[in-house]
């Protein structure tokens, strides 16, 4: 039995050996050529071709090689029933904690302004920052929004939490649900979005969100470009309402070179790094995965089908 790779932009090379050797030998076969489409039992995908992953009879599991599945759900012809499943993975929930942290503090510690009187040669002081007094905002507390907020907490800042179901986190306020969103926008100072893409979040980040923060608010997206209203935020930073906002990913990647985005002095724009997916972290719960579905046992971070995360 095979296992299929299709993942664009990521290298099999970087799998193949591992696997091999967790497996103890592996049939791997990597997209276009998928040899016997009745011999693939698994398949590694990363924005799989639309219409591809029916062709497989025998297929046990699609398993996303990242912690978003939103690539997948753009087949409008998924096979039923089978089951998928996403990473989730130390690596990639440290270095997205880092990112996040790291745009909290460089708009916090005024970096940016700092720079610009280095390059202007000159030597001045703006007022300190005062943290306790700075509420910073979480869209989504999974797993990796809700570390990410254990670690912002844990520096001091006030931090509030939203997510789909009522949640009771130790030093976070957590709010739930639609009428909790407006809730927890007033105040945050500092707004992150960890939220799956889904029919229910995508432009999440709109004009009303938007308006809903507090004047100078600053917005770090570092979940999915389809969350943004492009030209809602931009309208926003236009009118200084919104201070800046750093964004690691975007409605169409490769961001088009014409994108307002590129050239906006209130934003920072980072190419999809906030969280690689780093292949000798996450070979060990792959080859788990595909263990299991050949045995017929439960798989572990299934996603449900109907919520889409
Ligand atoms: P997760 O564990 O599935 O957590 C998702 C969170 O979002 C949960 O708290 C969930 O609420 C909440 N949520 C989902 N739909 C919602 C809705 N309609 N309203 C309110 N809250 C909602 O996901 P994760 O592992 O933390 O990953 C989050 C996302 O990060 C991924 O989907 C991916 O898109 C993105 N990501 C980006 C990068 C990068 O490099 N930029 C890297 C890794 C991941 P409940 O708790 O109530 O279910
Ligand atoms: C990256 O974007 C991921 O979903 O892991």
């Amino acid at each position: 039995m095979a296992i299929l790779f299709i993942a664009e932009g990521d290298d099999p090379a970087d799998y193949r050996p591992l696997l091999d050797q967790e497996l103890g030998g592996v049939d791997f076969r990597i997209w276009p050529e998928a040899g016997d489409a009745a011999e693939i039992e698994a398949a590694l995908v990363w924005k799989p071709p639309a219409g591809v992953l029916r062709r497989f009879p025998n297929l046990k599991a699609i398993i996303s090689l990242g912690a978003g599945v939103d690539h997948v759900f753009l087949d409008p012809e998924l096979p039923r029933g089978v089951p998928m499943v996403r990473l989730v993975d130390r690596s990639l929930t440290e270095q997205m904690c880092e990112y996040a942290i790291l745009g909290v503090l460089r708009h916090h510690r005024l970096l940016p302004r700092y720079e610009a009187l280095q390059r202007a040669g000159e030597w001045r002081k703006y007022p300190a920052p005062d943290t306790e007094r700075t509420p910073v905002g979480i869209l989504g507390l999974g797993v990796i929004g809700g570390a990410a907020a254990g670690k912002l907490a844990a520096l001091g800042f006030p931090v509030r939490g939203w997510s789909r179901s009522a949640k009771a986190l130790p030093g976070i306020a957590c709010f739930h649900g639609a009428a909790g969103l407006s809730a927890m926008l007033a105040e945050c100072r500092f707004l992150l979005c960890f939220l799956p893409l889904t029919p229910e979040t995508r432009g999440i980040i709109d004009r009303t969100t938007l308006a809903a923060l507090p004047q100078g608010a600053y917005v770090i997206n570092l979940a999915r470009g389809g969350h943004v209203v492009d030209e809602d935020l931009i309208a926003a930073l236009d009118s200084g309402h919104i201070a800046g906002a750093m964004l690691d990913v975007f409605q169409r990647e490769p961001l088009p070179p014409d994108h307002a985005f590129w050239r906006h002095p209130a934003i920072l724009l980072t190419p999809h790094i906030a969280g690689l997916t780093v292949a000798a972290s996450v070979v060990p719960q792959i080859a788990e995965t595909i263990r299991r579905a050949r045995a017929g046992k439960p798989l572990a971070n299934v996603v449900d089908p109907e919520r889409q995360y």
